[in-house]
């Protein structure tokens, strides 16, 4: 029997893409459906269907109002950014009808598809993450891991030099600043890559710049442009703006070969022609470039590194092929950006050599792995305390970001009143020391308390983040027996996984019977996707997770979801004065 093939997918903000590890141990690249390599992360909700990829994409000059893209962006958010047939829409649902359709793509290429890793950018938060992961839940996929864009490019680029084979012993290690600049996000990262080891050293980035900044960008200038040659204002008609769109981003790919482009739109009926140069659309869009190159400055710099350190500069992400890019890089670094990987397929071939590398640890009970991996934490993590002389809410950071994972970090706080009987533990995720300017990713109390316990005494809280993404937070208030412990976990790698019996495997050829079953099980996603935006039924996330289980009953084992957060009016700690404040770091084993 051939053993299980996993997949990798590169989630992309405007296009997907899958690859596998194939019988020779190489990546390859897997089409869709369509044929194509890249999948539109774009899904149209019609009357009669839910369609992802390019069919949805070709929609959106005709009803922007039924079609999410971009939904990348909006991960982490309750909502998808606009109602789609009324409904307000999590994006975990919309991105697993796009991943519902990878997997039917992959099924039908491989004959089988179960384990999947999903990319996230480096930079992407927890609430994004347990997004991503959710959405993979929802699509009935069993997600082996999550990991950084970043990272699977360096895995990439190291399989194309050969670092990963058996033979990779005689390479230099060399230190990659990998520079992905895709359609939605952009990710600055420096790792170290060594045979058979993958190491973080810091990244940075923003979620809320890619390509499709540039395009608004453009976009504005030509409606602006066709307003006040034909006094007809593009941006007034849904429909007219995004045929405006689709023509600036064919004028954007031509800039990147030629100095001039002709953007052509069909503005009420009349073919409109507007000729761009290279030039002005640099200028019009040097402030974008700009801020990646800031954050490229910075991401050195919190390194300590200079560029005279870095071995190589790669380029990710489809918007690294705009020039002025390349041009902004060269000069910042003094040194020639590498393309020696495909910038759209790298992070997909990354993604199925992690996936591979992780089916073999399970399989061989994590002995002989030839490849180790260590991220950082892109974001810091710390709690809400109060600090002991403004009386001022602060986020007090105990595992600092570009932490080498795992990590474990106990500090000591102190209670902020005589007599405190509980105490709230709320875990913080961000650089600002104003809680308001971090993400609440989690709480729990201590209760019980005995009565007459002075003010300030100590309560000591431990962070222990694994390699995993998993976040176990210990708080215990010594002398009084009472603590509490809570365990902030993705839903990857639960042990579920580990306990799981292996699928019975399935032939390599492709199986009719297998791709019919799923069809039909996508089907009856999509309907209950559909049902939902009908307004037959509101979209509950939980509800859909619940009822989706039960679609993907062969793929997801049951699992009980954990208690919500607990609540109560209990009083924050304090953090302790700094005299008394005691932190332990150390790098766990
Ligand atoms: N030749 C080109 N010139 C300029 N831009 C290009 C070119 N080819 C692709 N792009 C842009 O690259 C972006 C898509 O890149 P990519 O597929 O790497 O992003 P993604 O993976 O969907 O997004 P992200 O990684 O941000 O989630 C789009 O904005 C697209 O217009
Ligand atoms: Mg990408």
């Amino acid at each position: 029997m051939p053993p299980e093939r996993p997949i990798g997918i590169d989630l992309g903000t405007t296009f997907s893409a899958v690859a596998w590890v194939d019988e020779a141990g190489r990546t390859a690249m897997i089409r869709n459906a369509e044929g194509d390599l890249l999948t539109p992360s774009v899904v149209l909700f019609s009357d009669e269907e839910t369609a992802v990829g390019k069919e949805a994409r070709t929609a959106t000059t005709v009803h922007p109002d039924l079609v999410a893209e971009w939904v990348k962006r909006d991960m982490g958010q309750p909502y998808y950014v606009r109602p789609i047939r009324g409904q307000n829409v999590p994006p975990e649902v919309i991105q697993s009808c796009i991943l519902r359709k990878l997997k039917l793509d992959a099924l039908n290429a491989l004959g089988q598809c179960n384990r999947v890793v999903i990319t996230v950018p480096a930079y992407f938060d927890e609430p994004r993450r347990k997004a991503t992961a959710d959405a993979a839940e929802l699509a009935g996929l069993k997600l082996l891991d999550i990991v950084n864009e970043p990272t699977a490019a360096a895995l990439a680029f190291g399989e194309s030099l050969g670092y990963l084979s058996s033979d990779a012993t005689a390479k230099h290690e060399m230190t990659l600043f990998v520079y992905d600049l895709g359609g939605g996000t952009f990710d600055a990262t420096l790792l170290r890559l060594a045979p058979g080891d993958i190491r973080t050293i810091a990244t940075d980035g923003d979620v809320q710049l890619g390509g499709h900044d540039w395009d608004l960008r453009l976009a504005e200038f030509v409606a602006d442009r066709i307003h006040k040659a034909h006094g007809v204002d593009p941006r007034e008609d849904a429909a007219t703006m995004n045929r405006v769109l689709t023509a600036v981003i064919d004028a954007k790919h031509t800039l990147s070969v030629r100095r001039r482009a002709v953007v052509r739109v069909d503005v009420g009926g009349r073919v409109i022609e507007l000729p761009v140069t290279r030039d002005q659309f640099q200028e019009l869009t040097a402030d974008l470039l700009e801020r990646t190159a800031f954050t490229t400055r910075q991401l050195l710099a919190a390194a300590k590194m200079r560029w005279k350190d870095v071995s190589r500069l790669l380029l990710v992400g489809g918007s690294t092929r705009m020039p002025m890019v390349v041009n902004m890089l060269r000069q910042l670094s003094g040194l020639e950006p590498d393309h020696t990987v495909n910038p759209d397929e790298a992070v997909a071939r990354g993604a199925a050599l992690y996936a591979a590398y992780l089916m073999h640890k399970e399989a061989h009970g994590g002995q002989h792995a030839e490849l180790t991996i260590t991220n950082v934490n892109s974001h810091s993590l710390g709690i809400e305390g109060i600090h002991p002389e403004t009386l001022r809410k602060t986020n007090v950071v105990l595992i600092p970001r570009n932490t080498p994972l795992p990590a474990k970090v106990t500090q000591r706080f102190a209670t902020k009143a005589e007599s405190q009987r509980s105490i709230v533990i709320q875990i913080m995720e961000g650089e600002s020391s104003l809680p308001s300017e971090c993400t609440a990713i989690g709480r729990t109390v201590i209760r019980n308390l005995p009565e007459g316990l002075p003010k300030n005494w100590p309560v000591e809280v431990t962070f222990e983040y694994g390699a995993n993404g998993r976040l176990t937070v210990r708080a215990m208030v010594p002398g009084t027996g009472q603590s509490a412990v809570l365990d902030l976990e993705r839903a990857v790698n639960k042990s579920r996984h580990e306990t799981t019996p292996a699928a019975p495997h399935k032939t390599a050829a492709v199986s009719p019977a297998a791709a019919m079953a799923a069809a039909a099980r996508a089907d009856e996603f999509k309907s209950m996707v559909h049902e939902a935006l009908e307004g037959l039924s509101s979209v509950d996330l939980e509800e859909m997770k619940s009822a989706a289980d039960t679609i993907w009953a062969e793929n997801v084992d049951a699992e009980a979801s954990p208690p919500p957060p607990d609540g109560g009016d209990a009083a924050s700690v304090l953090d302790a004065p700094a005299d008394r404040g005691r932190k332990k770091s150390e790098r766990a084993k």
